[in-house]
Order: structure tokens, then C-alpha cells, then sequence
């Protein structure tokens, strides 16, 4: 399977479980001390790109609080959950490795991206960070997490069932190979934390280690 391949896998079995994620992450904020420490590097009413947005509920964080969000996600069906559960909101419906489409050079004052970078292969993940430094202004902030490890795989869909066996992308990151795509682009980081999964419908829950960072843009 080529890189295009596995993302288009990756969107068909997001639009098979959106109606089941809305249910328990469309409102539920799980990670708040990350996004506090995230808010804490935030202008006043910053914009905000939310790239693997899924069912909003970081728009409903965000939103509440005065800024300006902008949500992408390439799934219809998590696209069409997120606005039953919230109302309407700006949303672009495509995939990020084309969020140069939309955003201009230096336009951006963050760009969140939680639990959406780990369905990307390893020269997918670059061409996007290298695409964010671009569309985020000097001194703009970036969040992201990745699941530490190494290569690639089809992990079970937790909720799919026997449907789900190793049906859902995965790649995963050492922290030398976050480094060493974060080096070449000047980004600096400023918060890093890292968890251990144990949510029941989390991806790869057992052994599986989340790390979030933020980094920001330096000319
Ligand atoms: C596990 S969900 C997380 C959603 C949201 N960030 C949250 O924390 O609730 C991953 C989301 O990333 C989206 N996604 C994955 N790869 C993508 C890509 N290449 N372009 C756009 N969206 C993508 C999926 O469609 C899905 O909605």
C-alpha cells in the first residue's frame, strides 16, 4: 500500500465509526492540563487550525473561550457528527497533506493536532510538519501528539470488533525521529508530557505511550 493508500484507509474507517466516537469523545475533553498549557502560549482570539478535527470537541474547548477555530478533517461522516453534536462551524472537509490549499504563508497562530499525526506514514508526517512551519506565522505555536515506537502497522479498530482487525493505520515515532524532522525546521520546543493510555477505546492501549509536544516557530 502506497502513503495515499493508508490514508485513504484511514478515512474509510473513520466514516465507519463516527457515529460511536461523537458518542464518547464529541464533548468529552480528556487531556485538559495539555490544553491549558497549550491556551497559555495563545494571543488574544488567535487562530486556530485544528487539523484532524474528528467530532469537535476541541472546537467546543476553543470556542467558548474567544478564539478563532478552524477545524480540518478529511471523514464526511465524523465531519457531519461534529456539526449534529455542535452546530455548524468553520470546517474544511479534505485531506492535511492539501492545508496549503487553504492557509496562506504566515497566516496561522496555532495549529493543534491530537491523536490525528499517528495515522500518517513517516514522509507524510514530514511533509506536513515542514507544511505547518510554513502556513504558521513567526512565533506561532504547534501541538501534537505521536505514540512513541518505531514502524508502521494495521492495529485492531477498537470498535469494530472481529471487523476491526488490523484495519487501522499506524505509524509510530522514536523521539530521535521527532527531533530530527523538528531540527531542520527551527521549531523550539516549549511543553512536552507524556501518557500512558488506558481508556478502553484508545488505539493500542496496551503498552502504548502518547507523547504530546508543543514547539514553536522561530525564524
Ligand atoms: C482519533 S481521531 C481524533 C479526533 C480529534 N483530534 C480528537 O482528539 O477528538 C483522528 C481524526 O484524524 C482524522 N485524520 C486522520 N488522518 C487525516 C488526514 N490525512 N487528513 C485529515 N484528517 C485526518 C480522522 O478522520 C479522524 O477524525
Amino acid at each position: 500500500m502506497n502513503s495515499e493508500e493508508k490514508r485513504e484507509s484511514v478515512k474509510e474507517n473513520y466514516d465507519l465509526v463516527a457515529k460511536q466516537y461523537g458518542k464518547d469523545f464529541g464533548t468529552y475533553i480528556e487531556d485538559l492540563d495539555i490544553y491549558k498549557a497549550f491556551e497559555k502560549e495563545l494571543p488574544k482570539g488567535a487562530t486556530i487550525l485544528d487539523l484532524g478535527a474528528g467530532t469537535g470537541r476541541t472546537y467546543a474547548y476553543f470556542s467558548k473561550r474567544g478564539y478563532n477555530y478552524i477545524g480540518l478533517d478529511f471523514s464526511p461522516e465524523m465531519k457531519k457528527e461534529a456539526f449534529r453534536i455542535h452546530g455548524e462551524f468553520p470546517y474544511v472537509l479534505d485531506d492535511m497533506m492539501n492545508v496549503k490549499k487553504y492557509f496562506k504563508y504566515n497566516s496561522i497562530d496555532a495549529v493543534f493536532a491530537v491523536y490525528s499525526l499517528f495515522h500518517l506514514s513517516l514522509d507524510d508526517f514530514k511533509k506536513v510538519l515542514s507544511n505547518i512551519h510554513d502556513i504558521l506565522r513567526d512565533g506561532g505555536i504547534f501541538l501534537f501528539s505521536h505514540q512513541l515506537g518505531s514502524g508502521e502497522e494495521f492495529t485492531d479498530e477498537p470498535y469494530l470488533g472481529e471487523k476491526g482487525k488490523n484495519m487501522l493505520y499506524m505509524s509510530y515515532q522514536t523521539d530521535d525521529e521527532i527531533e530530527s524532522v523538528l531540527k531542520p525546521l527551527k521549531f523550539v520546543e516549549i511543553y512536552r508530557k507524556n501518557k500512558i493510555e488506558t481508556h478502553d477505546t484508545a488505539i493500542n492501549r496496551d503498552n502504548a505511550t502518547t507523547a504530546y509536544r508543543i514547539v514553536r516557530k522561530v525564524e
